[in-house]
């Protein structure tokens, strides 16, 4: 299969991409465009550079030049599918400044499928990866995949922008479209500004934790493992224009994670700082996933051991995030001092 990966560059997109050509080898190609915005590092798959079933197009999902010759492939044959990671991910940095956000998350979604359009070309999936955000949030039960989008902050109502426009070339041009509504991920290579990766890594450094609020929301974890399984199932196994929702099924508080976090590090809890809330910060996301069951996927690594396992995983790997967060000491400067006034 001639897989064509946006935002591949960044967390979750580098997992997939390694994911395909573990599972596939030589019969998986792919062309992963990124714009290597902070988030995006090149690196994270250095081991495929130079081989000649991958292609790295350094380009923005939002330029249609960019766009046409990544749809080339990795030899100039095109693509069978697209799976557009691509966006500004990062909630506090959407309520600082949203401009970005719209660009990548509604606009670049729009380029990316009109291409296609115009291009007449005949593609087996567009896979839109949504997020669970855009449900907004919930005391109690589970987000169907029916249920009103309330999205509730910046980067959550792109998101949505970005859902809807994929809907809505399924419905009116008939594309092939998939959109997957994912809950928080965690796991190697996630970026250290991310609830997980950032108090690993200032627990590490003896640094304190920045909890906002009470510490009482609530996120459904998922192993980034099972998101990419989940992802490769529906390519696979889903249905055109349907909407899937993939959750972990491990709905922990935050306040339950970073203990859990100061634990594995033998960390002291005098590490965690209650700092100010996140301006409407979402109190609960639950998804409903018995629609992806029922297709036949299930996500099934232990929360616990897989926490354990991304802990470790930067203890060992102590290079690549220290870079990052010397490169980005000062937005964190920044959210610190922000934070700290609320
Ligand atoms: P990330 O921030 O780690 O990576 C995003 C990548 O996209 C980076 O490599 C960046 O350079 C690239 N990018 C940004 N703008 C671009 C543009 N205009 N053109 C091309 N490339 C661009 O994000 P992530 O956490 O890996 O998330 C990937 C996708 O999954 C996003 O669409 C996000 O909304 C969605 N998602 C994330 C989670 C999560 O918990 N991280 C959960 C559900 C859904
Ligand atoms: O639910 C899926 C979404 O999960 C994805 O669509 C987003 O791309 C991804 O960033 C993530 O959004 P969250 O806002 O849930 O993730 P974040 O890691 O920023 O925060 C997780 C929780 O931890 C949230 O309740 C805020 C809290 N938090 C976060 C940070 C960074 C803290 O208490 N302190 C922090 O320093």
């Amino acid at each position: 299969m001639r897989y064509l990966v946006t935002g591949g560059a960044g967390f979750i997109g580098s997992n997939f991409i390694r994911f395909l050509f573990k599972k596939y080898g030589d019969d998986a190609s792919v062309v992963n465009l990124d714009k290597l915005t902070y988030a995006g590092i090149r690196e994270n798959l250095a081991e495929y550079e130079g081989k000649k079933n991958y292609r790295f197009v350094h380009g923005d999902i939002a330029k249609p030049e960019d766009v046409a010759e990544a749809y080339k492939g990795v030899d100039g044959s095109g693509v069978d599918v697209v799976v557009n990671f691509a966006a500004e991910s990062h909630v506090d940095r959407s309520i600082d400044d949203a401009a970005e956000f719209v660009e990548t998350d509604v606009r670049g979604v729009l380029v990316l499928l009109e291409h296609a359009r115009r291009a007449k070309l005949s593609l087996r999936r567009f896979v839109q990866i949504s997020t669970d955000e855009v449900y907004g949030s919930i005391e109690d039960g589970s987000f169907t995949e029916t249920d009103p989008l309330q999205p509730r902050n910046p980067y959550s109502a792109s998101k949505a922008g970005g859902d809807r426009m994929a809907y809505a070339y399924a419905q009116t041009y008939g594309m092939p479209v998939i959109v997957t509504r994912a809950s928080n991920n965690f796991g190697p290579y996630q970026y250290p500004e991310k609830l997980i990766p950032l108090f690993v890594t200032n627990a590490l450094d003896d640094q304190s934790l920045p909890l906002y609020g009470d510490g009482k929301n609530i996120r459904d974890w998922l192993f980034v493992d099972d998101h990419c399984a989940a992802i490769d199932f529906l390519i696979e196994h889903g249905t055109n224009s349907e909407v899937y929702n993939i959750g972990g099924g491990n709905e922990r508080e935050n306040r339950e994670i970073t203990h859990k976090i100061l634990e594995l590090l033998n960390k002291p809890a005098s590490l965690i700082k209650q700092v100010g809330d996140r301006q409407g910060h979402d109190r609960r996301y639950s998804l409903d996933t018995r629609k992806l069951e029922a297709a036949g996927f299930k996500c099934d690594t232990n929360f616990d051991a897989a926490l354990e396992k991304t802990v470790q995983w930067y203890i060992d790997h102590e290079p690549w995030w220290r870079a990052i967060k010397e490169r980005s000491a000062e937005y964190r400067a920044f959210y610190e001092k922000q934070y700290a006034n609320r």
